[in-house]
């Protein structure tokens, strides 16, 4: 049965790039990451990760969204959603649920979250990475309809939702609009 999810969770959704006002997010976000714990931090890192890095991190970041989880008054869980745009925009999603918070349905939550918000953004796939030993981001992306790709790494796990170029060409050629018909006879003709 999936995790409960905590009656009084609410999710904010934060758009961190026309917000610049608001930046103060990078101060809630560097302080969430320093209170993970040592295995937490590793899962969400994907690698060992001083403080200072994570100083670092949360002063640099760049996501198009900031998805925050609270308990009451209380931040427990952050998503961040990145969106590399173009002709292909492909989005990531890295998430993270402090420790005393875990296994509560919040990170399925803020997962369910940050993929809604990639949708509303026009995005062709939505990747998420995570080391093999992490169950719990397999769980819940898995539940979300995430497939796993074969990684050049073997400690590593990458996952996407979206869709082939053969499936977005047919459906472009589904959807594309009829020529518009030519007023009048047509230019070669005796009229
Ligand atoms: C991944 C993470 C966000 C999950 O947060 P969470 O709030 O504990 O997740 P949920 O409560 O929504 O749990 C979802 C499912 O995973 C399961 N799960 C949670 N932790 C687990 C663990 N350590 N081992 C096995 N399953 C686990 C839950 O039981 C639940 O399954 P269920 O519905 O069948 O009971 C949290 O573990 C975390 O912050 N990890 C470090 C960061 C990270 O790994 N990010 C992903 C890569 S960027």
């Amino acid at each position: 049965m999936p995790a409960q999810t905590l009656p009084d969770l609410t999710l904010s959704t934060l758009p961190t790039s026309s917000c610049p006002e608001r930046a103060d997010w990078r101060d809630r976000l560097r302080d969430h990451l320093l209170r993970l714990g040592p295995d937490t931090r590793l899962n969400r890192f994907l690698g060992w990760t001083s403080d200072a890095a994570i100083a670092k991190y949360a002063a640099r970041t760049a996501p198009v969204a900031l998805i925050e989880a609270r308990v009451g008054d209380h931040l427990c869980g952050m998503a961040e959603l990145h969106v590399r745009p173009g002709p292909w925009p492909v989005a990531e999603i890295a998430l993270s649920v402090e420790d005393a918070w875990h296994r509560r349905g919040i990170g399925a939550a803020l997962f369910a979250s940050a993929v809604r918000a990639a949708r509303t953004r026009d995005v062709r796939e939505i990747w998420v990475f995570y080391l093999k030993s992490n169950l719990a981001i397999r769980k819940i992306s898995e539940r979300a309809g995430f497939t796993r790709i074969e990684d050049a790494d073997p400690a590593m796990v990458s996952a996407h939702l979206g869709r082939s170029l053969a499936e977005d060409e047919a459906a472009a050629w589904n959807t594309a609009p009829l020529p518009v018909p030519v007023k009048g006879p047509p230019a070669n003709l005796p009229g």
